[in-house]
């Protein structure tokens, strides 16, 4: 079996179907898919409550990745319904999908369905989130760890420039269920634990947030105010949907702008947040590069093919060392906001409405 060198940058070579050809000479792949057939790709994304960018950007991105290479697809959304989504994982698979590529809503039903996947020589894929001690064939997401250091270091830049004396930091972690919640964990630990033990700052309160829910994080958030008797100087949020919880609370009792936010996923709401001065800042992940790396291994494994990714991650419950592609993520301030939208991620239209026009002016944002 040969194997061919995946170059993302050259990623537009789907679309003139000119990518070298490094496929298996035998009748059938790993997953005892057979070559002879036409890719079909089904997408299952998570929901659309947690973050923006399954509806906004990874569908639009997949979608434009596919069709670009003339490739049939079929990509739906589980709406946070495990049973959903098992569903739509059979229906694909009765289908005909040659590739089915999931973004779990837990690692248990994400890997009854991988499983079932296999089974059937359907090839799979696990998109952004790892399925632990899941059978995806490849893992296409970002580097997790360094988004979590990015937010750590970004809420200790903003409380810096505020200076703030031994300031009180709570914790509004992702979903338990999420792997890429513990990475995101582990990264800004790894940044405000040894502050927390030098007793620089002092640990506020520490909580996860069920399914990544924004309505809960603000329940949450309330919670942890009370508890501290009002007593919280920064939050880190593991991403922009928590963060406008906690704002949307802070605002409440007039400490927004006051108190530094973190967040993720550089969605509208996060933008808008960040240039009225009331998110410290966000983490860009241009979505369209693990979009279309996600797509060129989908359409290739369909194929029958195999990729040489460079990299593997070890999945912690198996021990198995997943080929996986991880792309850098980028912190993003008030600054820079502009280079999002430059990069043709947010609408310049959609962000800069109402009171944000004359913020997005004086921000460069054009
Ligand atoms: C993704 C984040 C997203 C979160 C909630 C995570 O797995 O990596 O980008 O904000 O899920 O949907």
């Amino acid at each position: 079996m040969r194997k061919g060198f995946l170059t993302f940058a050259a990623v537009g070579l789907l679309a003139t179907g000119s990518m070298a050809a490094c496929g298996d000479d035998s009748s059938s792949n790993e997953a005892g898919g057979d070559t002879a057939k036409k890719p079909k790709i089904g997408v299952i994304l998570p929901d659309s409550k947690s973050s923006a960018r399954w509806e906004t950007a990874d569908r639009r991105f997949l979608k434009a990745a596919f069709d670009a290479a003339g490739v049939e697809s079929d990509i739906q959304n589980a709406q946070n319904d495990k049973n959903a989504f098992q569903t739509i994982a059979d229906q694909m698979i009765t289908s005909g999908v040659t590739t089915l590529m999931i973004v779990n809503l837990d690692s248990g039903t994400g890997k009854a369905v991988l499983d079932k996947a296999k089974s059937q020589g359907v090839a799979t894929i696990d998109y952004d989130r790892l399925t632990l001690g899941g059978s995806a064939q490849y893992y296409v997401s970002f580097d997790n760890e360094a988004v979590g250091k990015l937010q750590g270091e970004g809420l200790v830049k903003c409380l810096t420039e505020k200076g703030v004396k031994n300031p009180t930091v709570a914790y509004l972690n992702g979903s338990p269920t999420d792997n890429n919640a513990t990475l995101f964990k582990n990264g800004y630990d790894s940044v405000l634990k040894p502050k927390f033990e030098s007793k620089e700052y002092t640990k506020g309160p520490d909580q996860s947030v069920p399914d990544w829910d924004p309505a809960q994080a603000a329940t949450i958030f309330e919670q942890m105010l009370t508890q501290t008797g009002g007593k919280i100087d920064g939050v880190l949020s593991a991403n922009d949907g928590l963060g406008n919880a906690a704002i949307s609370v802070l605002k409440k009792n007039k400490l927004n702008g006051k108190v530094p936010v973190t967040g993720q996923d550089a969605d509208v709401t996060g933008l808008q947040n960040i240039l009225a001065g009331d998110q410290c800042m966000t983490v860009y992940k241009a979505v369209k590069k693990e979009a279309d790396a996600a797509a060129e291994l989908a359409i290739a494994v369909a194929k029958g093919e195999r990729k040489e990714t460079g990299q593997t991650v070890k999945d912690p419950e198996s021990g198995r060392d997943v080929p996986s592609v991880l792309l850098e993520p980028k912190a993003i301030d008030k600054a820079t906001v502009k280079d999002v939208v430059a990069d043709g991620y947010v609408d310049k239209a959609k962000l800069c409405t109402g009171a944000y026009a004359a913020l997005c002016t004086a921000n460069g944002i054009s």
